[in-house]
């Protein structure tokens, strides 16, 4: 469904992506692992046309993306929740949530029908729906920050480091919403980036490594034993 080939991108003079080349197919969960500074941001950041790519290819259902402005990419059904959560501290978690599908005109109906199956996923901002975002604690906000990307990602969901900062215990709970979201919407692709494979080890179903801008893929997904064979821990 996503199919990035020989994808290279540059900031500044230094070339943060290496002829990447990644595939995410329909209904997958992928783990992106990386060091700080490795480029798994920037990667995301690519495939939402935030990033200039010097050279390579994204498609999507196999029509190529990379002419699609930025603002015009959600439309294909890819939520990204970017490391950074950016709500507005002055909305109700709800308006955060809602706010994506109302720039993109997404009607009142359908706007509701995918809000209650937020709900259901993430039953704990149904109960602070109306509070203002400035208010939540940060695994809460991680929280609305997932619900947000759900309003749109109908098709694939990009979670930046999601897991980090958060206590054990908010940690457990993000990974048995994103359990959840997996049972509930099978058709979803999840492709999550983390610095710690070890969370994303009960629910990804391949990796992916990533080291100063190159990305393999691990052979044999996050099992210790292939982690500890790709350098990873
Ligand atoms: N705005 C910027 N200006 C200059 N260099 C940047 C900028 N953003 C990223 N870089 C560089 O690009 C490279 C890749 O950064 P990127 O943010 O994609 O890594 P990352 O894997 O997401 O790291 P982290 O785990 O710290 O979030 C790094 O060398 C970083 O220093
Ligand atoms: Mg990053």
């Amino acid at each position: 469904m996503l199919e990035i080939r020989g994808l290279s991108a540059v900031i500044e003079g230094v070339q943060v992506l290496r002829k990447v080349d990644f595939a995410l197919a329909e209904g997958a969960t992928v783990a992106l692992i990386g060091r700080n500074g490795a480029g798994k941001t920037s990667l995301l950041r690519a495939i939402m046309g935030f990033m200039t790519v010097t050279e390579g290819t994204i498609a999507f259902d196999g029509r190529p993306i990379l002419a699609i402005p930025p603002h015009e990419r959600p439309r294909l059904g890819i939520g990204y929740a970017p490391e950074d959560r950016r709500l507005f501290s002055s909305f109700s978690i709800e308006e955060n949530i809602r706010l994506p599908a109302e720039v993109m005109k997404v009607p009142g109906a359908e706007i509701a029908r995918r809000l209650e199956g937020i709900y259901q996923v993430l039953p704990e901002l149904a109960d602070l729906r109306h509070r203002a975002a400035a208010g939540l604690s940060g695994g809460q906000g991680k929280m609305a920050a997932l619900a947000r990307a759900l309003m749109v990602g109908q098709r694939v969901i990009l979670l930046d480091e999601p897991f980090q900062g958060l206590a054990p215990v908010l940690a457990q709970r993000y990974a048995t919403a994103l359990r959840a979201l997996r049972d509930s919407h099978p058709e979803i692709a999840l492709l999550i980036t983390e610095s710690n494979p070890s969370l994303l080890r009960s629910f990804a179903e391949r990796a992916y490594a990533i080291e100063r801008g190159e990305v393999t893929e691990v052979a044999g997904g996050l099992a210790a034993s292939s982690l500890e064979a790709a350098g990873l821990h």
